[in-house]
C-alpha cells in the first residue's frame, strides 16, 4: 500500500460526479439529459479573447511570467474596478492566479497556521473546506439560515469564534445558493473579524453576475480583506485557469514568494488573452450574457415555485438556485437520481455543500439555454405531481 497522508481521509470527492456519471451513462444509451448540474457558464470565451490567445501564441508570448502576473493585466483589472465599481485599487495589490482555486489556496497558505480554524457558511463551496484541510487547518462550518441569505452574519461569527479561530471565508454571490451578502451584513462581519484580529477571505468569483442590485465589492468596504476573483464565470473562461486576488498591501510579498514557489505563475497565454476581456465590445458581450442569465432566473425561479418547490431565498446572482425539496422526499440524493432516471433532468444533491440539511436540498443551475429550462420544467411537473405530499 503506498503511504497516503492521513489528512486525505477528510477530503471528500465531488459527489456531484456520481450523478454526472449516471447522466453520461444515460446519454450513452441514447436518452436525453438536460444538465442543470453544471457550475460553468454555457458561454465560452468571446471571439476577441480567443483571437488574443492565438496572437499571443503566434508572437511567442508563451514563457513564464512574473509570479504576480503580467503588468498590463494587473492594470486592466484595476481599471475595470474603477470603471465598473467606482473603486480605486493599486495594481501592486493584484495577484494573477490559476483560477479562483489557485487564489484561494495561495491566500490560505499565506494566513493559515496548522490546526487553526476557519469559519465558513454551511452550505458553501465544498473546496473551501478541503483547501483548509489540505493545509492542516480546521474548517468550521456554521449553519447559515435562509433568513441570513445563507451567509455568515456578525452574530454567527461572534457566536462561533473560538481561541483557535483564525478567520472567515465567504462567497458573494454564493455557490450553491446564488445569494449575496448585503453590504451592511458584510461590513458588520468584517468589523467582527477585525476586532478579533482575524483574516477575511471574500470570494467574488460570481461578481458581475448579479440581477437585483448594482455592482458590489468588498473592496468598497475595506482594504483589509483578501478578495478573490476569476475569469471563469462572468468572463466565460473556466478551462483557461485564470483568476486573481486583491491583497491588503502588506500581504503582497508573502503571497509573491508563495506564488513563485508553488505555481511559478499563471498561464501566460491565458493572461495575454484575458486583456481582451476589458475591451468595450467584449464587455458589451458580457453584459448581454448577464442579461440572458437574468432572464433565465426570472423564468426559472417562479416556474419551480409553481411546481410546488420551495426556494427559501430568491437568488440574486451566480446561476444557481438552492431548492428545498423536502416536500417531495426525505433524501435529496435519491430524489436527484430518481429525477434523472425518470425525466433526464440532472440537478446536484445538497450533499456536496455541507452538513446543514443537505438531504433537503438540491442545487439547480441555469447555465443552460432557455429552451432547455422550459423543457426541464415541463418534464419535472408530472414527476413532482407523482410525489407531492399534502400542501401545508
Ligand atoms: C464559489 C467558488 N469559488 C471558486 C471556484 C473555483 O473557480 P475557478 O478556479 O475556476 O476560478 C468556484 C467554481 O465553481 C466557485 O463556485
Amino acid at each position: 500500500m503506498f503511504p497516503v497522508a492521513a489528512r486525505n481521509a477528510q477530503i471528500a470527492p465531488f459527489y456531484v460526479m456520481e450523478i454526472v456519471k449516471a447522466a453520461a451513462r444515460r446519454q450513452a444509451e441514447g436518452l436525453s439529459v438536460i444538465h442543470m448540474s453544471i457550475g460553468e457558464p454555457d458561454f465560452s470565451a468571446p471571439q476577441s479573447v480567443q483571437e488574443a490567445a492565438i496572437a499571443a501564441v503566434s508572437r511567442g508570448a508563451t514563457g513564464y511570467s512574473a509570479a504576480l502576473g503580467i503588468e498590463p493585466l494587473r492594470q486592466s483589472i484595476c481599471a475595470h474596478y474603477d470603471r465598473a465599481y467606482g473603486i480605486q485599487v493599486d495594481p501592486a495589490r493584484i495577484v494573477i492566479t490559476a483560477g479562483a482555486s489557485g487564489a484561494l489556496f495561495l491566500a490560505l497558505a499565506a494566513v493559515l497556521d496548522r490546526d487553526a480554524e476557519v469559519l465558513m457558511p454551511d452550505p458553501s463551496y465544498p473546496c473551501n473546506r478541503h483547501f483548509v484541510t489540505a493545509l492542516d487547518g480546521q474548517a468550521k462550518l456554521v449553519a447559515a439560515r435562509p433568513e441570513e441569505r445563507f451567509q455568515l452574519t456578525a452574530e454567527s461569527v461572534v457566536a462561533h469564534w473560538s481561541e483557535k479561530t483564525a478567520g472567515v471565508m465567504l462567497a458573494s454571490p454564493s455557490n450553491p445558493t446564488g445569494t449575496s451578502i448585503t453590504p451592511t451584513v458584510l461590513s458588520a462581519v468584517l468589523s467582527a473579524v477585525r476586532e478579533r484580529g482575524g483574516f477575511a477571505i471574500v470570494d467574488e468569483i460570481y461578481q458581475g453576475l448579479t440581477y437585483d442590485h448594482g455592482p458590489r465589492s468588498a473592496l468598497s468596504l475595506t482594504d483589509d480583506a483578501i478578495v478573490i476573483n476569476s475569469f471563469s464565470k462572468y468572463f466565460g473562461m473556466t478551462g483557461w485557469r485564470l483568476g486573481w486576488m486583491v491583497l491588503p498591501p502588506a500581504m503582497v510579498p508573502v503571497v509573491e514568494k508563495l506564488a513563485q514557489n508553488l505555481f511559478i505563475c499563471a498561464s501566460t497565454v491565458a493572461q495575454h488573452a484575458a486583456l481582451a476581456c476589458f475591451q468595450p465590445e467584449t464587455l458589451a458581450t458580457y453584459e448581454s450574457r448577464r442579461q440572458q442569465f437574468q432572464q433565465r432566473r426570472d423564468f426559472l425561479v417562479p416556474a419551480l415555485r409553481r411546481l410546488g418547490l420551495d426556494i427559501p431565498v430568491t437568488p440574486d446572482g451566480a446561476f444557481y438556485i438552492y431548492v428545498d425539496v423536502s416536500r417531495f422526499c426525505t433524501d435529496s440524493w435519491r430524489f436527484a437520481f430518481d429525477l434523472l432516471a425518470e425525466t433526464g433532468v440532472c440537478v446536484v444533491p445538497g450533499r456536496d455543500f455541507g452538513f446543514s440539511a443537505p438531504e433537503r436540498h438540491v442545487r439547480v443551475s441555469y447555465a443552460t439555454s432557455m429552451a432547455n429550462l422550459e423543457e426541464a420544467v415541463e418534464r419535472m411537473g408530472p414527476f413532482l405531481a407523482r410525489r407531492a405530499g399534502p400542501r401545508s
